[in-house]
């Protein structure tokens, strides 16, 4: 059985009182639940002060991005060794946003899987196709062609420490979630490549989360899907309210 897995990513929003503030109540409204996992991504600056928030509780802290090198001349940077200093389980990589906003390329983003996983963090993988991919009937390909080089030179052991999502990029922040046949649809198909690549094992526990505009109302449906093994969630996830109904929605 695998366990779901719900995380909110904070994007470049919030401010330091109010990522505390948001993150205590996350806290509170969890509680001592362990039937499912759940973390979030605040901004950089404010990772420090949300650790300390989490501190004795479920829940789990991740970062939106790092920098694929231990340390250097890399102005503006962050590193895995630094995450994990400031008490990071997860790192999210690929996000769309990064890719067609910041322009980073599939080899770029398997240099950051590399260098979270050698470092020891767990990251979450996102792919996913927009939407002009997806009428054009490209979708599985491009798919593919992001996870294959994703995950290039990944070990199946490894995997174990690695999550997907799989984010439509015309679901994003848009309102317009994809049906659950349309999510359930897609990671079949990245479950049965990560098998293809790495064995039948390590594609049965492989965890698979959907994103893009993931609310409270749709939740359920969307996560009652056989392959569909949590939630990344964006817009809905600045509020404690919003994303514990949602987190609540699978238990
Ligand atoms: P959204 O964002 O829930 O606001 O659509 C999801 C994501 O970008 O991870």
């Amino acid at each position: 059985m695998r366990k779901k897995f719900i995380a909110g990513n904070w994007k470049m929003f919030t401010n330091a009182a109010g990522a505390e503030k948001l993150a205590a109540e996350v806290v509170k409204g969890f509680g001592p639940e362990t039937r499912i996992t759940i973390a979030v991504c605040p901004p950089f600056p404010y990772l420090e002060r949300v650790a300390v928030v989490l501190r004795g509780s479920q829940v789990e802290l991740g970062a939106q991005n790092l920098y694929p090198e231990k340390e250097g001349a890399f102005t503006g940077e962050v590193s895995p060794a630094m995450l994990l200093d400031v008490g990071c389980r997860h790192v999210i990589l690929g996000h769309s946003e990064r890719r067609h906003k910041l322009g980073e390329t599939d080899a770029f983003i398997n240099r950051k899987v590399h260098a979270a996983l050698s470092a020891g963090l767990h990251v979450i993988l996102c792919v996913g196709e927009t939407l002009a991919e997806r009428e054009a009937n490209q979708t599985e390909k491009v798919l593919d062609t992001q996870l294959t080089n994703g995950l290039s030179g990944v070990s199946a052991e490894a995997l174990s420490r690695l999550v997907l999502a799989y984010e439509p990029v015309w679901a994003i922040g848009t309102g317009r979630n994809a049906t659950p046949e349309q999510a359930q649809e897609a990671h079949a198909f990245l479950r049965r490549r990560v098998g293809d690549r790495c064995g039948p094992k390590a594609a049965q526990n492989l965890l698979i989360q959907y994103g893009g505009s993931v609310k409270p109302d749709n939740a359920r449906s969307l996560l009652t899907q056989p392959d569909v093994d949590g939630a990344l969630v964006g817009g809905a996830s600045l509020q404690a309210g919003s994303f514990l109904d949602i987190a609540r929605a699978v238990l």
